[in-house]
């Protein structure tokens, strides 16, 4: 019997699921706050309802006969939508809001790690009250990152002595009125991303991936939900040493332990430090969108990681395609603080060589739309990181930019390079 695929989410993420499960022995619906062109194109159906609201997805999902289902986005984990799908007896491949904890409670998440002694965590406090958190900062010694412990979209995070000072810092504590803050011990080095396949006891992972979260080129500006990406030939980013990628591979394991029965993607974003990798926190979800970097160079049929996990039993082992990835994403001029929707998106997904995903845009009658987050990203894949950067690029060329902005150093030679100088002057000092 075909297996009926519940997909749901409308982002660029999304999208690289739909086309994962495109040639698969399934069929895909999906359902999303948005219509996103893309992944309608590849769907039998697309509900257009509000993922959050649990009661909504588990109706579309009877009413499709859906077998398994695949949750995207973190908003429904928070809601519970697996543990609703599940009560009405339907798989969903992702985890339980309590385990989606890892993600949606950062306090928790540092607790956890603290309790069950799993490496790679930083120094850390919890606060309910304002001042004393304000206290705090002004008596450690040394920079701190300013947490709100509930989902942000990866937009709350405040780093002393890197986007602000100690006093600005307080300032955005008092202002925020957040219920519950964590106050870490800053990390300094490069992040990247490493994704795991879990289910029944089994953990695959991900080749790693470098997201870049600040607006503008340069790393400056607000941070953002991800404006782009890059991964390279094999596991390994160029800045990292052997042993890096498989000391976050350890941490994650340790996690999934930890977690008892966790199923899902596990995502762990990592600060390679002088020291080694440094949880800078988990996600319950894949990127978005290290999504569109791992899904396009994953072999192995994502329906047999879906269907293993729901008969069960153990994990196929996942093979990738040795390519370096570059993903750039267009974002309506002005994201993330004063973003201005409404201009027209030009893509030809035929003509490129490079892999379009839609995220959140307007479809109307008479052509596509941005909307106030972010719009389509393009991967390029080839034999080296640069090679794919120029893949890119030319599908961007080709899109054209009119009201939309794109951080055009991802991926590039300059870029990459200025990454491994970090990384080799922190470890040499
Ligand atoms: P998060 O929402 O936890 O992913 O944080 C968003 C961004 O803030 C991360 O991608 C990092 O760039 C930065 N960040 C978070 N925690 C820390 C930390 N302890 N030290 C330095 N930067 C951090
Ligand atoms: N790329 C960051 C995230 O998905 O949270």
């Amino acid at each position: 019997m075909r297996d009926i695929v519940l997909l749901i989410g409308g982002g660029g993420r999304e999208h690289a699921i739909a086309r994962s499960l495109a040639d698969s022995e399934v069929d895909l619906y999906a359902c999303a706050g948005n219509r996103n062109p893309g992944i309608a194109a590849l769907a039998t159906d697309f509900e257009t309802l509000d993922t959050s609201d649990t009661d909504a997805v588990v109706d579309y999902a009877d009413e499709i006969d859906a077998t398994i289902a695949v949750v995207g986005p973190e908003g429904p984990l928070a809601e519970g939508v697996v543990d609703e799908l599940e009560a009405s007896g339907v798989y969903a491949f992702g985890p339980r809001e309590a385990d989606a904890r890892i993600e949606t409670d950062k306090a928790f998440q540092r607790r956890f790690m603290a309790e069950q002694d799993i490496p790679g965590c930083p120094d850390f406090e919890t606060f309910d009250d304002s001042e004393a958190a304000c206290e705090y900062i002004d008596e450690y010694d040394g920079d701190l990152a300013i947490k709100p412990a509930g989902l942000t979209g990866g937009k709350g995070v405040k780093v002393i002595g890197d986007q602000v000072t100690a006093e600005e810092g307080k300032e955005y504590i008092r202002e925020s009125d957040y219920d519950r803050i964590v106050l870490e011990e800053r990390l300094v080095g490069e992040e990247f991303t490493v994704q795991a396949f879990v289910a029944n006891g089994s953990v695959r992972t991900a080749p790693a991936v470098q997201d870049h979260k600040r607006a503008y080129e340069g790393d400056e500006g607000p941070n953002t939900g991800g404006m782009g990406s890059y991964s390279a030939p094999g596991v390994d980013l160029p800045f990292m040493r052997e042993g890096d990628y498989d000391r976050a591979v350890e941490i994650v394991e340790a996690t999934v332990e930890a977690l008892d029965d966790y199923k899902g993607i596990l995502y762990g974003q990592f600060m390679l430090t002088a020291d080694g990798p440094k949880v800078v926190e988990f996600n319950a979800r894949f990127g978005d969108p290290e999504a569109m970097n791992t899904l396009p160079v994953l072999e192995t049929d994502f329906l047999d990681v879906l269907t293993a996990a729901r008969n069960g039993e153990e994990l196929p082992a996942l093979s990738f395609d040795e390519r370096a990835t570059v993903c750039k994403y267009a974002v309506p001029e002005g994201y993330p603080t004063d973003p201005k929707a409404g201009a027209k998106v030009q893509v030809d997904e035929e003509s490129a060589d490079a892999l379009l995903y839609y995220a959140s845009v307007d479809e109307r009658d008479d052509g596509i739309y941005t909307t106030t987050s972010r719009s389509f990203a393009v991967v390029g894949r080839a034999d080296s990181i640069a090679d794919a950067e120029t893949i890119a690029e030319d599908a961007l060329a080709i899109a054209g930019e009119d009201g939309l902005h794109i951080r055009h150093d991802i991926g590039t030679e300059d870029l990459v390079q200025r990454r491994i100088d970090h990384m080799t002057e922190l470890r040499d000092e």
